[in-house]
């Protein structure tokens, strides 16, 4: 498979420089620069190398370098920002520092002509975000592109297919940012285009029916988007020596449970246990408020839950899981690699003693994830489900969670979601719920008195969940959703919107 090294120097934007390649149907692999090798790049047989941008000075003692042996390999190299000054470090050219020389944000960009810019306007708006800049280029190279207050706002060797921008195409702020990474990793690295996700799934079917033969696999499916896909892929490839194991800890939303079941099992004919232990889950929250606690006991119970059924089992060999790329990528700061497990499964391998851990899902990121899901024929409620989080509706009912609290949080976020549905808003709030709050406040209904809990409504829009403005909705469907939980939701008597952002507020209340 051709594919593009993305070299991580520690840059913010390392995993959009990713998305941008795979845009063109290419595949690319981010890989932090102290992870791998010159000799390994050369093995590998990448395409082209693009060296992202870094928080650095090329000279500070600390900084990120690289082997300059990677400029002599043949293979094209893209720089951006950090990586534009690294080129020239390691090529003997200079690079400044000036007070006057700094560019933040949007700036006039002139191109000369040449084949990372071929279709680039003489003049076009760029993205710039540095201090350093290249003052004189290396031996072989010259200025290709300037904007005002930099006088190489990128440079070239075209002989050896070395590139190098000040700028930062990768973002949507550069006006022909697509074209010109386009023009590299197409016309320059000469990629034939044939990343598809049709493509993935074959080869994964293929790929898992050989490998897995003879083999019995687990997987415990939670509905969510990652399981989901994962299990119906798994299932092309192996059919019944797939097994599926749902855990409802009844803290699910309204039908979901239901859903699941329906749609795995019914409809694509997964080899699915569902194992329905909302009692028992219930038993162990009684009288816990605090929230680490209640996360901490439906993480545990879960794992002891699917354990038991799993050993009913039989002799199973692997575990599959439904990591996806930003679980994995490897950054350049400097940090361990993070791998993230299933929240709800981690530390079962060493456990249960598995041969080995499966995840066909590794290389994609969310949305790839949702588009093999849909060429699957998952339906689009499960593909396009908001993130919904592993310990369920018990981080949302605040104190205590009872079956009758439960009951009436299910109807009043059933109702919310609905609405929000209805009126076509689900691409502008990224994630919208009810929380169950635990004060109660007097009202009138009809002539009565009542005394019921206080409902809040959360709805978020953000691109990464690491910050998040609240969703400006319409009033007129908060008062629809106001009136319509007081007026179905026996017990509710009062509904107030979140208007916290993140920071300083998070997502979820607990
Ligand atoms: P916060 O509340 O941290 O949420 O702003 C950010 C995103 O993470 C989800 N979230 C969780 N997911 N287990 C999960 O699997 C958890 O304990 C958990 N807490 C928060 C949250 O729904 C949001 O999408």
């Amino acid at each position: 498979m051709e594919k593009i090294l993305v070299l991580d120097f520690g840059g913010q934007y390392n995993q959009l420089i990713a998305r941008r390649v795979r845009e063109n149907h290419i595949y690319a692999e981010i890989k932090a620069y102290n992870r791998i090798t010159s000799d390994e790049i050369k093995a590998d047989n990448y395409k082209g190398i693009i060296f992202t941008g870094g928080p650095n000075s090329v000279y500070d003692a600390v900084s990120p370098h690289f082997d300059s042996a990677v400029l002599e390999l043949g293979i094209p190299v893209l720089g951006i920002c950090y990586g534009c000054q690294l080129i020239a470090y390691m090529k003997n050219g200079t690079v400044s520092s000036a007070e006057n020389s700094s560019e933040y944000g949007k700036t006039l960009l002139h191109v000369k002509s040449n084949p990372l810019f071929q279709g680039v306007p003489e003049k076009s708006i760029c993205w710039m975000s540095h201090n350093d800049y290249v003052s004189k280029v290396p031996e072989g190279f010259t200025v290709i592109a300037e904007t005002g207050k930099c006088p190489c706002a990128a440079m070239a060797d075209v002989q050896h297919n070395i590139y190098a921008v000040q700028f930062h195409p990768e973002v949507t702020h550069t006006e022909f940012g697509r074209d010109i990474l386009r023009n590299f990793v197409v016309d320059i690295c000469g990629c034939s285009q044939d990343w598809k996700m049709e493509s993935f799934i074959d080869d994964r079917v293929r790929k898992y029916r050989t490998e897995l033969e003879g083999k019995r696999v687990l997987l415990a499916l939670s509905g969510g988007v990652d399981s989901s896909v994962a299990a119906v892929l798994l299932d092309k490839a192996i059919g019944q020596d797939l097994v599926c194991v749902f855990v409802d800890h009844g803290l699910l939303r309204k039908n979901e449970g239901d859903l699941v079941e329906k749609t795995f099992k019914n409809k694509f004919g997964l080899n699915l246990i569902r194992v329905n232990a909302r009692k028992q889950f219930l038993e162990n929250l009684a009288g816990v408020r605090e929230p680490e606690a209640k996360r901490k006991i439906i993480g545990e119970e879960f794992i002891r839950v699917f354990e038991k059924e799993a050993r009913k089992l039989g002799k199973i060999d692997i575990l599959a899981q439904g990591t996806i790329y930003p679980d994995v990528v490897e950054s350049g700061k400097g940090e361990s690699a993070v791998i993230k497990s299933h929240h709800n499964v981690g530390g079962l391998p060493e456990r249960m003693g598995f041969e080995r851990i499966v995840e066909p899902l590794r290389e994609l990121f969310k949305d790839e994830v949702r588009e093999v899901g849909k060429k699957l024929g998952i339906p689009d409620e499960l593909v396009n489900r908001q993130p919904f989080p592993g310990p369920g509706l018990g981080i949302r009912i605040i104190g205590e969670v009872t079956e009758e609290r439960l009951a009436l949080l299910k109807e009043a976020d059933a109702i919310f979601r609905e609405e929000v549905n209805q009126a076509g808003l689900e691409t502008v709030a990224n994630q919208y719920f009810a929380v169950l709050t635990d004060s109660r406040t007097v009202g009138v209904m009809g002539d009565a008195r009542t005394y019921g809990y206080t409902v809040a409504l959360r709805s978020v829009t953000t691109d990464d969940f690491m910050t998040a403005e609240w969703t400006r909705l319409p009033y007129d469907l908060l008062e629809t959703v106001s009136s319509r939980i007081i007026n179905e939701v026996r017990g509710i008597s009062r509904v107030v919107y979140d208007i916290t952002s993140k920071p300083p507020g998070t997502v979820e209340w607990e």
